[in-house]
């Protein structure tokens, strides 16, 4: 979706603004623009299409300015083109504004500034907050910037729905504003320089050192100080955070893509999931967590949520947190939970998985649940995002920046957490299997089983070339398998375009076995021993049809004849997907580069799905 960046400092504010915005990339955009303040007064740049263009921008040169704001545009309201990108200004060229979420109340905005003699330009909903952040400012003593904070302070009074906004005003020549409701924004503070972002890889280049603004807190940027103002606009200190992340893990290096990158980082990643929390012949041990073996006996039933491939990690915990808790699991996909009106008591405990920590239905789904007095628990890969800042305890996964749109190593680092999340629960409760001991010994050893997965790699890339001319393909799994067939034929139409579906393998024969034809590709995943056999059977089912089979799996397949095995380590098929998910990943990731796709930026697809 749409990304912000800003820079006020002693350097010329165009490049770094630049290299913000194409670190922004990856979330996904259409069109691309930035504002600097001139000796004579705000210049405003921007353009359809990528930064590559808006560098090559004619105007751009004469940008000198030492304070800016960019930002790439996700269309929402309005097609892509110059006039609808943002930045956007007032009709008297006097404030500049760049927002990312959406004005839900805009239409009313519009006629209110209308009928006092305010013109629009373009098809946008921003474009109403540079005009209302100019009608209240006009209404002021206009005697500092305590008048302009209540002029924006005014404008987000009246706005509806979510907002992050930058702003840029004449009067205040060298200083910046913003503000946030229910959109990402961090402030990086250097020496003698301070930035913004949407997102903390647009920055960490240049700065370790954030304030995570909260909603409805101001900020004012100078050169050497930040202010914050509450609500009320009273001044208040905040909290600065370092996080470390290191700049390469939001570089390429030597991949092609961030998404084969993210995919042979998975040992990495899992291992400082697993951090502490998992040591042999010990506990559990979340430090995040102060949960009750009363409150967990007491406890109706948990909820898992969350959107696309973040649901198909929380599906995959159902198992682990019936069998050993006996608590009633359910699945639910964000958008569909907020609206459905599910039974939450203050005695249901609420999951919510998001990489991003920014995913509209998945918050909206939280607060349901705090309406209702549940308890929730975020699981998030990014610090103080905001549903870590709704949730009454956050657990991380520490994957590092997940910068390509397709989650891989996110994906698997959430599994693991939620597996560790069960047995920290059964041990809670008092329950002991040695079935959860040797789990966390698997759990131990998965990085090391991740890296002989990826030997795999050039098999794989072998396949995908006979294949990547599909138009389509169906994935077919039974129980825990049946998660990552899901998991797959995602991964395959997000960044290939070829249409997939998986089914449960049971599924096949009550329709979809009709779509099967000669030389179709069904991929089958198989590691459960008590269902393999079963799925066997459904392969047969389709081989018999004609169908090309491609097959991963850890069982012993010598009598079964199929056109491709990929063979993987023994796991307990409490945490499989975290290994058969690995040739998938691959699978996509090849098939999309035999076809000359963008890997990492896939069509139509944006990495934080701010809006709902
Ligand atoms: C994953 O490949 C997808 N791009 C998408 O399904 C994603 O997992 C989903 O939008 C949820 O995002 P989140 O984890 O940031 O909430």
């Amino acid at each position: 979706m749409c990304g912000i960046v800003g820079y006020i400092g002693n350097k010329k504010a165009k490049p770094i603004l630049i290299n913000g915005l194409l670190r922004l990339e990856y979330r996904g955009y259409d069109s691309a623009g930035i504002a600097t303040i001139e000796s004579n007064g705000i210049k405003n740049v921007k353009n359809k299409g990528r930064v590559a263009e808006l560098e090559n921008n004619s105007e751009i040169n004469e940008l000198e300015g030492t304070i800016g704001i960019g930002h790439t545009r996700w269309a929402t309201h309005g097609k892509p083109s110059e006039i609808n990108s943002h930045p956007h200004m007032d009709n008297k060229k006097t404030t500049a504004v760049v927002h990312n979420g959406i004005i839900e109340n805009y239409i009313e905005l519009r006629e209110f500034l209308s009928k006092n003699g305010y013109e629009f330009l373009s098809e946008t909903d921003t474009e109403v907050i540079p005009n209302l952040i100019h009608y209240y400012y006009e209404k002021t003593s206009k005697s500092g910037k305590l008048d302009f904070l209540k002029a924006i302070k005014e404008t987000v009074n009246q706005l509806k729905g979510s907002f992050a906004i930058e702003v840029l005003n004449n009067d205040f020549k060298n200083e910046m504003f913003v503000l946030r409701k229910d959109s990402p924004m961090v402030i990086g503070k250097g020496i003698e320089e301070n930035y913004i972002s949407s997102d903390i890889p647009a920055i960490l280049s240049f700065t370790k050192d954030f304030y995570l603004l909260n909603d409805f807190e101001f900020a004012v940027l100078g050169r050497d100080y930040i202010e914050f103002y509450d609500s009320n606009l009273e001044k208040f200190n905040k909290e600065i955070k370092n996080i470390t992340w290191d700049m390469s893990s939001a570089e390429k290096g030597n991949y092609a893509d961030f998404m084969l990158k993210e995919i042979f980082e998975q040992p990495k990643s899992i291992r400082e999931t697993i951090g502490s929390r998992v040591v042999k012949n010990a506990r559990i041990q979340i430090d995040e967590l102060d949960i009750s073996k009363e409150y967990l006996q007491n406890v109706d039933r948990i909820y898992i949520v969350a959107c696309g491939t973040a649901m198909y990690a929380g599906m995959t915990a159902k198992k682990i947190l019936e069998k050993y808790c006996r608590i009633q699991t359910e699945v639910d996909i964000a958008s569909e939970f907020r609206y459905r009106n599910p039974l939450i008591t203050d005695r249901t405990l609420c999951i919510y998985i998001s990489q991003s920590g920014e995913t509209a239905d998945t918050i909206a789904a939280l607060n349901l649940a705090k309406e209702h007095n549940a308890k929730t628990i975020a699981i998030s890969n990014v610090i103080g995002s905001s549903i870590v800042r709704e949730a009454d305890y956050s657990l991380y996964t520490h994957a590092g920046p997940e910068i390509a749109v397709a989650s891989t190593k996110a994906y698997t680092s959430q599994i693991v957490l939620l597996a560790i999340l069960g047995i920290y629960f059964a041990e809670v409760l008092g329950v002991s299997y040695n079935e959860l001991e040797e789990l966390k010994e698997e759990i131990l050893e998965v990085p090391t089983k991740i890296e002989e997965v990826l030997k795999k790699a050039d098999q794989i890339k072998q396949f995908a070339k006979k294949i990547a001319n599909e138009k389509d393909v169906f994935f077919i799994g039974r129980g825990i398998d049946y998660t990552v067939a899901l998991e797959g034929a995602l991964k395959l139409k997000e960044i290939s375009y070829i249409h997939s579906e998986a089914y449960a393998a049971g599924e096949l024969k009550h329709g979809p076995i009709a779509l099967i034809e000669n030389g179709i590709t069904v991929i089958g995943v198989m590691t459960d021993n008590l269902l393999s056999s079963k799925t066997i059977s459904n392969l047969q089912e389709v081989i018999t049809r004609g169908a090309k089979t491609f097959i991963v799996t850890n069982q012993n397949l010598e009598n079964v004849s199929f056109n491709e095995i990929i063979n993987i380590p023994q796991i307990s098929s409490y945490i499989s997907p975290i290994l058969s998910v690995v040739p998938l990943q691959l699978l996509a990731y090849y098939i999309s580069k035999e076809k000359g796709l963008d890997v990492d930026k896939p069509r139509n697809l944006a990495k934080s799905v701010t809006v709902e």
